[in-house]
């Protein structure tokens, strides 16, 4: 038996060497965590909500063809020396910032073999520490970040947390679905874990969205865990392993979920964020009008 982890989550873990098949033929050379939602790559979006949580190491999971993803964290100095030239101090600004809101390293999944075995690449990373893992192309649009509201139900507990939505009975089937016992509003104990349930099968409506704090038991659950469907190692059935020998929460999290992979998906979050945007939101609205739907 080793230690306790400690109660503070500093590491956060985002697979995103994943195919991206349903994004095709975009994903065919470029990485599908790199599509912008307006002007700002998915994998911004979740690097900034893992830092607004307090959480200032990134452990990327990257893959053939993803290269662009450690460009965009680190220093771009051609163009940097540009805007400065030119005088556009506020983007040269907002640029810098990208490099700078956090420690990042990148482990390389040689074969996409699913998102446990994406987690297993960082086990050296992690130590014998809680962290966060949030998926590259899961877009939560929340008050207080999605992965704040997970940490502050692990510092009480310290135990995993798995963040869960409801979903409507007619779409458990494209979702892990929890088992569990409510104990508190939004707040669930996981007593077991189904991947992909047919509507009658579902032993609930609450869907597994890509927000997990972990603790280093994964890595040992993970490790037993067959390949499963392709050939891939899913993490919902390490969870099943872990949720058998330990307790295991389900936070329900609050906030606008957007599965950015899927191209519905993302052209949701697409008119959502244009919307919100202060210089785009107007102009955009009135043109959506426009188009006398
Ligand atoms: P998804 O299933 O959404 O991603 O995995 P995918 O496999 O890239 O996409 P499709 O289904 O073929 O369209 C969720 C997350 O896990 C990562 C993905 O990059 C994504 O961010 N992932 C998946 C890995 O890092 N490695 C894998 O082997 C599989």
């Amino acid at each position: 038996m080793g230690a306790m982890p400690s109660s503070n989550v500093t590491k956060a873990v985002i697979p995103a060497a994943g195919l991206g098949t349903r994004f095709l033929p975009a994903t065919k050379a470029s990485p599908k965590e790199m599509l912008p939602l307006v002007d700002k790559p998915l994998i911004q979006y979740v690097v900034e909500e893992a830092v607004a949580a307090g959480i200032r190491e990134i452990i990327i999971i990257t893959g053939r063809g993803k290269r662009a993803i450690e460009d965009h964290f680190d220093v771009s100095f051609e163009l940097e020396e540009n805007l400065r030239e030119n005088g556009k101090k506020g983007l040269l600004k907002e640029i810098q910032a990208i490099a700078e809101m956090a420690d990042f390293c990148y482990v390389r999944q040689r074969h996409a073999r699913g998102l446990g075995h994406a987690i297993l690449c960082a086990q050296h990373l992690i130590g014998n520490e809680p962290f966060a893992v949030l998926l590259g192309d899961d877009i939560l649009d929340a008050p207080v970040p999605a992965i704040q509201q997970m940490i502050q139900v692990y510092q009480r507990f310290q135990a995993p947390v798995v963040g869960i939505q409801p979903v409507p009975k007619s779409e458990v089937h494209q979702y892990g679905v929890i088992k569990a016992e409510p104990i508190e509003p939004d707040l669930f104990q996981i007593t077991d874990l189904v991947e992909k349930p047919v509507p009658q099968m579902a032993p609930s409506n609450l869907a597994v969205i890509g927000r997990y704090i972990l603790t280093p038991e994964i890595f040992k659950a993970l490790e037993k865990t067959p390949p499963g469907k392709n050939g891939e190692i899913q993490l919902t059935d390490a969870l099943r392993i872990l949720a058998q020998q330990k307790v295991m929460y389900g936070k329900k999290l609050q906030g606008m979920r957007y599965d950015a992979g899927d191209k519905l998906g993302f052209l949701k979050a697409t008119v959502e964020f244009g919307l919100k945007r202060p210089d785009l939101g107007k102009p955009f609205l009135q043109y959506l009008k426009s188009l006398k739907l």
